[in-house]
């Protein structure tokens, strides 16, 4: 058996993990930061990288504690070595090092994506994935579709070409002026609304397994201001109509979550897959898993709610296969705050 402590701080949640065979969660702790950035409609850098500082040790020992063991026990430590947020990045990976250093245990960096590749596995109650799979990461800050044939073995089929899509739900909630983050909020004012009452056109990019969200966010923008798309927006600023939001809501998600969901269900078809893996944070979402489910013609397998946003469970999941691939990372290994998973 494999137990691996894990740490994550890419963006604006403190986390630590114990993880045991890639598949059994030990202990999860999930520091969440949103409510001290809600006020900025986003993740303040400076904020985030000071609060990770604040509670990081607190996290790990809260960790090792409900999984009763002590350092010591662990086989590796691991942790998020990018993509993310420069600053937040940096005191995980600082205080990994520590902790391996101090207790003479192997440190590995993972990628954040990966991570999120892994979260499905952590449903130890059910059987794993099977490969091929299409994978489709959704999450605030990237949007990509992947051919997984094995473990750690990733294809990069697209991805979006501007805004990732929880950008998009972040961005639109502030439009209709929805609390942060914006993609509960316009799942919630969604349920209320008619998509069809506010259509939206889809970026389809036909021929390519790439995506767009910014021409649809900007297409919002004038939806909420009434008035035709393309032409220069003309007049003061009102405040939205709160009667109007429901429909523009549930407009907007229809629009991402048939581009999505049609790409991924395509991507099955055309490579064969056994499973699509939906992951990250807007694999909470529930109008894009059912789409999914509708039209796939393998299983679809999307991680619980609490994995789908950003964990360190995830983390030692991915893990595990690097440890077991024999990855050892030198003590001195710099942070990547842009690190593609596949090229
Ligand atoms: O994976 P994640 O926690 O952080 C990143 O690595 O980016 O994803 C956060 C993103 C946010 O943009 C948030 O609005 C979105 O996931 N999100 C959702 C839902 N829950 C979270 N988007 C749509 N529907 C949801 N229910
Ligand atoms: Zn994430």
């Amino acid at each position: 058996m494999t137990r691996i402590l894990a740490l994550e701080t890419s963006c604006d949640e403190t986390a630590a993990a114990v993880i045991a065979d890639g598949r059994t969660i030990l202990s999860t702790i999930v520091a969440s930061q949103a409510a001290q950035h809600a006020a900025y409609g986003g993740v303040f850098p400076e904020v985030a990288a000071r609060m990770h500082v604040e509670v990081v040790q607190t996290v790990v020992t809260q960790a090792l504690a409900e999984a009763h063991l002590g350092l010591g026990e662990v086989d590796a430590v691991a942790v998020t070595r990018g993509p993310g947020l420069p600053g937040s990045l940096v005191v995980g990976v600082n205080a990994a090092k520590g902790l391996a250093y101090g207790a003479g245990k192997p440190l590995l960096g993972i990628n954040h994506l990966e991570g999120h590749v892994y979260s499905p596995w952590l449903l130890s109650d059910r059987e794993p994935p099977d490969f091929p799979a299409i994978v489709l990461i959704v999450s605030g800050g990237h949007t990509e579709l992947l051919l997984m044939r094995g473990h750690t073995d990733y294809q990069r089929l697209g991805g979006t070409l501007d805004d990732a899509a929880g950008e998009a739900f972040d961005k639109v909630a502030r439009l209709l002026e929805l609390s942060y983050p914006g993609g509960p909020a316009i799942e919630q004012a969604a349920r209320s609304g008619d998509p069809l009452k506010q259509g939206f056109s889809r970026a389809w990019l036909d021929g390519t397994w790439d995506f767009s969200f910014s021409g649809l966010k900007t297409a919002v923008l004038y939806a909420v201001r009434g008035q035709p798309y393309g032409k220069p927006l003309a007049g003061a600023v009102e405040p939205v109509d709160p009667a109007r939001v429901p429909d523009l809501a549930a407009g907007f998600q229809a629009a991402v979550v048939e581009v999505l969901a049609t790409k991924a269900v395509r991507a099955a078809q055309r490579f064969g897959a056994r499973a699509i893996l939906l992951v990250g944070g807007v694999s909470a979402n529930q109008a894009l898993r059912e789409a999914l489910i509708a039209s796939a013609p393998c299983p679809v397998i999307f991680p619980s709610l609490s994995l789908c946003t950003d964990n360190a469970a995830m983390i030692g999941a991915a893990a595990h296969w690097r440890y077991l691939a024999g990855q050892r990372d030198a003590l001195d290994f710099d942070i990547l705050p842009t690190w593609p998973l596949a090229g």
